[in-house]
């Protein structure tokens, strides 16, 4: 049974704006990351419960893509641990980490297609990696989760083909096509033309409803935070500046979070280009 809200007791801090029910997914505790002399998270803590969906905004360098790492094990913390799923990885050997990111799913900036697979075979990957199913029920995964992301009929083309938004897309799709329980995005938004940017928003918000799934999603659009996100986390000087609804992060006495959203408000005004990288 779910326990109630204690609405009695008076509010300490942003954070109790958010529900946060659900069992523990990832614990960060008290994280330190250096690259030389340059510290990067400094007693660094979060936590995320079950069916959260937490946007995780900085500015450019403030080390949210190293936190990612940490947390997906591709970095190692100087200091500190990371708990997924109430298990602590400190000591984790590379295939200890296998089950927990079987559970989990990623979605890059880059997108990472593989450029010499079709699309259909891009979706199909993690199937064929991770699971032994028949090949009539991979096909039958890959063509919904193309179908789910509102690219029906295109799996045989590559990637190459098709536009910036269009491979935002396929990648969401490959990292559904594992039914993951904890999806992380890494600026997914970056690079696309504003509309293709809010449509691909409304997707994750979509997909993240329609799986109930637990997310992190960190980026600097303000408007894809606002789309997807039901809370906010504000990284500066390697730790939480600010953790709360977005609303909360509207009124803000911190001059840092205040800035930021007024720095990407009116960012989000001008023009947009479509910044998409080019076939490699
Ligand atoms: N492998 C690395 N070696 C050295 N410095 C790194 C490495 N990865 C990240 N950094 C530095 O850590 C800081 C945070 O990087 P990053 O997490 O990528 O920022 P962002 O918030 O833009 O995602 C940056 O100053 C970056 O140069
Ligand atoms: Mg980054």
């Amino acid at each position: 049974m779910a326990s109630e809200a204690p609405s009695e007791a008076p509010k300490e801090s942003e954070e109790e704006d958010v529900q946060r029910s659900g069992r523990e997914i990832l614990r960060v505790e008290g994280v330190r990351k250096a690259f030389r002399k340059r510290v990067v998270l400094h007693d660094f803590n979060l936590s995320v419960c079950e069916g959260e969906n937490l946007a995780i905004l900085g500015k450019s360098g403030s080390g949210k893509s190293v936190l990612l790492r940490i947390v997906t094990g591709l970095l190692e913390p100087d200091e500190g641990r990371v708990l997924l799923w109430g298990q602590d990885t400190t000591g984790f050997r590379e295939e200890d980490w296998w089950p927990l990111l079987r559970r989990m799913g990623m979605v890059f900036q880059s997108c990472a297609l593989f450029d010499s697979m079709s699309v259909t075979e891009n979706v199909a990957f993690p199937l064929h990696e991770r699971r032994s199913l028949p090949e009539r029920e991979v096909h039958r995964i890959t063509e919904e989760r193309l179908e789910w992301v509102g690219l029906a009929g295109i799996g045989h083309l590559r990637p190459s083909e098709l536009s910036g938004g269009m491979r935002r897309r396929v990648a969401i799709a490959r990292t559904l096509a594992a039914d993951p329980e904890f999806v992380l995005y890494d600026e997914p938004t970056t690079g696309l033309d504003p509309i293709t940017g809010r449509k691909i928003a409304s997707l994750m918000r979509d997909m993240d409803k329609k799986l109930k799934s637990t997310s992190i999603l960190v980026t600097h659009d303000i408007d894809c935070a606002r789309t997807v996100s039901t809370r906010w986390a504000y990284l500066a000087g390697g730790r939480v500046l600010a953790d709360g609804s977005p609303d909360s992060f509207f009124a803000s006495p911190h001059p840092e979070v205040r800035e930021f959203l007024l720095g990407e408000e009116s960012a989000q005004d001008l023009p947009g280009m479509d910044l998409e990288e080019g076939p490699r």
